[in-house]
Formats: C-alpha cells, sequence, structure tokens
C-alpha cells in the first residue's frame, strides 16, 4: 500500500525547488518539491521541512529563504541539495543575495526572496509560512516536476508500512 500512495501522491502536480536558507554568516539549502502558494494578500508560500534537516536550525533561527524554481536541465542540482551536508553545501554554485540575505540560485529560473511568518506542525514535518518580499524571472525554461525526479528523494521508505 505504501508503494501505491507513494506513486499516487507524484500525480499532485507540484514542482521542484531549492529552498536556501541563512542564519548569520552560514548559508545552506536543501530540495523541495512540497511548496505551495497559500495566500494573495499578503502574498503568503507554504513550505513543508522535515524538522530533522540541517536546513530546519538555520531556516527557524534565520526566519528567512529563497524559494528556487528548477527547471528541466536541473536534475543534477535537485539531487545535490537533496543530499544532506552540514558542510558547505553551496561551494562550487553561483548564488547571490536579494532582499532577506537568503542565498538565491543563480541558475533557477525563478526566484522568491521570503521571510518566515509563522511555523505550524503537520505529521513528521513543519510547515514553514513564508512572505514573499521580492521575486524575478530568470529563464522561461520548462520547470522541473516532481513525478520526473521518480525515486531520488527515497520517499517511498518513508511511509509507515
Ligand atoms: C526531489 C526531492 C524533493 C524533496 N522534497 C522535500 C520536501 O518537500 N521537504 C523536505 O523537508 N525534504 C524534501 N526532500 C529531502 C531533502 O532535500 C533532503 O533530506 C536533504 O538532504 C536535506 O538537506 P539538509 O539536511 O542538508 O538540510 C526532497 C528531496 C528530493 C530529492
Amino acid at each position: 500500500m505504501s508503494t501505491s500512495i507513494n506513486t499516487l501522491c507524484k500525480e499532485l502536480t507540484v514542482g521542484v525547488y531549492v529552498i536556501g536558507v541563512a542564519h548569520q554568516e552560514r548559508l545552506h539549502a536543501f530540495t523541495a518539491a512540497w511548496v505551495m502558494q497559500v495566500s494573495f494578500n499578503p502574498p503568503l508560500l507554504a513550505l513543508s521541512i522535515n524538522p530533522h534537516h540541517y536546513s530546519y536550525a538555520l531556516l527557524a533561527a534565520g526566519r528567512k529563504c529563497s524559494v528556487n524554481v528548477l527547471g528541466q536541465q536541473h536534475l543534477a542540482l535537485a539531487e545535490h541539495f537533496g543530499r544532506s551536508h552540514t558542510g558547505n553545501k553551496m561551494a562550487g554554485f553561483r548564488w547571490q543575495t536579494a532582499v532577506t540575505g537568503a542565498p538565491i540560485l543563480s541558475d533557477c529560473l525563478t526566484y522568491f526572496d521570503c521571510t518566515v511568518s509563522h511555523f505550524t506542525e503537520a505529521g513528521d514535518h513543519q510547515l514553514a509560512i513564508c512572505e514573499i518580499i521580492a521575486a524575478q524571472r530568470l529563464s522561461s525554461e520548462r520547470p522541473l516536476l516532481y513525478h520526473e525526479t521518480d525515486t531520488m528523494d527515497k520517499a517511498h521508505t518513508l511511509y509507515p508500512s
């Protein structure tokens, strides 16, 4: 049953994003698929983050993040930022900062620069509700879809049996 829930959840049409986080001098990022707009006014995004990720501690302390939309050509980026890493995960990638100071990948299609409004519990994840402070499209290529990442996130191992 867990395999079929996993397969069918991938039919929910979601993209693939790199979430940049920052606290003081520390910059970090992780791959996420569970991201959606949840309000017009103010413009809010929700992202679901496992509180065991290294990124979570930085997000909770720094209360700012970037949401970087990945394109079809970015499978290797998704894989790199989808692996746990407590060293300098940004090394070798071009990035910049906008308003909040969260790292923005120079190679993404579109970015949203956000401050964290609040967190709310969602099962084994935390939902970070984030206000969009700035956003820009850098390329109009086709976004990568979550189901196109296949088993990259090993999600099939995370459901209850
Ligand atoms: C395609 C893909 C989608 C993912 N989506 C999420 C997500 O929405 N939320 C989450 O907390 N982790 C998600 N992950 C897992 C994290 O990216 C992964 O655990 C990462 O190692 C965390 O990095 P960190 O520990 O360095 O912060 C996803 C991974 C991949 C490959």
